[in-house]
């Protein structure tokens, strides 16, 4: 089959980025990336692409190559649906917050509304992919929806997860470890998987896309984030020790990197995960295995997710203790707020735990992070629901300057690694602080040697 048409329900941090990529590898292919939100897709929009709703290093620009030209914003769903050949899902799978599996299984509303729109505007056959992130068997619950339509289109579903990170979507995309495609064995389910395997050929080369069975394919992509926030949450256990004993964290983690066995990536320590996905997989992973009764692979994973609370609880804990006990009405620092460096998301970021923990100490927080807002910043502690509004409001200020937000304060914590940080004038910057001047380096960035000379207390994860 020629796939000239692809629709993508869903502009968020996977939809947009992806199709993006798509549209600018894939010129003789129409690809129209919609949404219910009207903001969202107004922002895609913009004649300006610095104003494009996502940071991402490198995709205003190939957003501006495409846009208009093969690659179209839109909030006309049913339109999109209709003309298209392929249709994505790549909607938002976040845990549930009611019902059976609240705070644990993923909701699959959205993904359920997007199956019952195509069922109902669908006129020709289509081939539906999986791009969100969903429980192993989803499928069959998207195949059951879609055949009972009774008007005889036949639909072939994918399941295509998608790995980018974020603040590296667009080389992640351009470049992939593999491109994963999961579909029907049936000789249907295999000219569907070709189709899809055409569209990427146009940039991945053939080694590196993997086809699978539809339940290989959901699964893989759950048991990914898994193992690499297992990784973090390992060295994350390390850490604590290290700083009991003498050892530094980070003479371990490239001293058991180097075995090739281990490898050196996703052993940084810091102030736990976070991002939209480990925790809400992992949780979603736990929720399944007990739903068959494997207790022990349910609990084998869940002590991931434990053990990153702890971290998150563990650096609060530290600076309260270090300024004397007492953080009460002193200002303190919070360099960074987003979940990692090169993206505006927070989503589960560490900075909105350990913010809440000092609130609870009634500190006065100042945030300065390059890309996150005082509204998003306040959204996120409102969103915990721990107090009024007003009382989040009230612990929070907003510096236009880092050196401002630095100012008078009786410690600084880093939260997230922006590269900016780290070319900072810290000596400037101590001379504006309350002495003696603390730095909770919760990402090791900085220079403890250095900063100590200059007069900081310095205290790193892990050392
Ligand atoms: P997101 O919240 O940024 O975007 C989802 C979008 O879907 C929203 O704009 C929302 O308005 C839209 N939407 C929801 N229901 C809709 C409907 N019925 N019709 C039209 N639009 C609808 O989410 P995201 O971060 O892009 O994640 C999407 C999926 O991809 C999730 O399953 C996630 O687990 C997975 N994923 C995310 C990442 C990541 O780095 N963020 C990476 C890999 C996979
Ligand atoms: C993750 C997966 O990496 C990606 O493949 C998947 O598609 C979506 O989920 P993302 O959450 O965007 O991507 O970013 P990632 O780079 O994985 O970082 C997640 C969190 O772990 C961040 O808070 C980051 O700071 C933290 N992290 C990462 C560490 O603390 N140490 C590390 O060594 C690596």
């Amino acid at each position: 089959m020629k796939i000239t048409k692809i629709c993508c329900i869903g502009a968020g941090y996977v939809g947009g980025p992806t199709m993006a990529v798509i549209a600018q590898k894939c010129p003789h292919i129409q690809v129209t990336v919609v949404d219910l939100n009207e903001e969202r897709i107004a922002a895609w929009n913009d004649a300006n692409t610095d104003n494009i709703p996502i940071y991402e290093p490198g995709l205003d620009k190939i957003v501006g190559e495409a846009r208009g030209r093969n690659l179209f914003f839109s909030t006309e769903v049913d339109k999109a649906i209709d003309e298209a050949q392929i249709i994505f899902i790549s909607v938002n799978t976040p845990t549930k917050t009611y019902g059976k599996g609240k705070g644990m299984a993923a909701d699959l509303k959205y993904i359920e509304l997007c199956a019952r729109q195509i069922a109902r505007v669908a006129k020709d056959n289509k081939i539906v992919v999986e791009k969100s992130t969903l429980p192993v068997r989803t499928a069959e619950a998207i195949k059951s929806i879609l055949d009972h339509t009774g008007n005889g289109v036949q639909f072939q579903i994918l399941s295509n997860p998608e790995f980018l990170a974020e603040g590296t979507a667009v080389q992640d995309l351009l470049n992939p470890d593999r491109i994963l495609i999961g579909g029907d064995p049936s000789e249907e389910g295999q000219k569907a998987i070709q189709a899809l395997v055409d569209v990427y050929s146009n940039w991945v080369a053939p080694a590196k896309i993997l086809t699978t069975n539809v339940w290989s394919s959901e699964l893989s992509k759950l048991t990914a984030n898994a193992f690499l926030a297992q990784r973090i949450s390992s060295i994350n256990a390390m850490s604590e020790l290290c700083e009991k004993t003498g050892a530094d964290v980070n003479e371990v983690a490239k001293a058991i990197g180097m075995d090739s066995r281990i490898g050196s990536k996703f052993l940084k320590a810091s102030v736990g995960f976070g991002g939209s996905c480990f925790q809400k997989d992992i949780l979603n992973l736990v929720y399944i295995a007990k739903s068959y009764g494997l207790n022990e692979v349910a609990d084998y994973w869940e002590q991931v997710i434990i053990m990153n609370d702890h971290q998150k609880r563990r650096f609060s804990n530290t600076i309260i203790q270090t300024l004397y006990n007492t953080v009460s009405d002193k200002k303190i620092t919070f360099l960074g707020w987003a979940f990692k460096k090169d993206t505006n998301d927070t989503r589960e970021s560490a900075a909105i735990y350990v913010a809440d923990d000092l609130i609870n100490e009634h500190a006065k927080i100042a945030v300065y992070d390059p890309k996150v807002s005082r509204k998003k910043v306040l959204a996120d502690l409102d969103y915990l629901a721990t107090r009024a509004a007003s009382t989040n409001a009230a612990s929070i200020m907003s510096f236009d300057t880092p050196y401002e937000a630095c100012e008078n304060a009786h410690a600084i914590a880093i939260l997230t690694e922006w590269d900016e940080f780290v070319q900072y004038d810290w000596q400037k910057i101590y001379d504006s602080m309350q002495k003696p001047a603390f730095v909770f380096d919760g990402r090791n960035i900085l220079d403890g040697p250095v900063l100590e000379a200059i007069g900081f207390v310095y205290q790193g994860i892990g050392s």
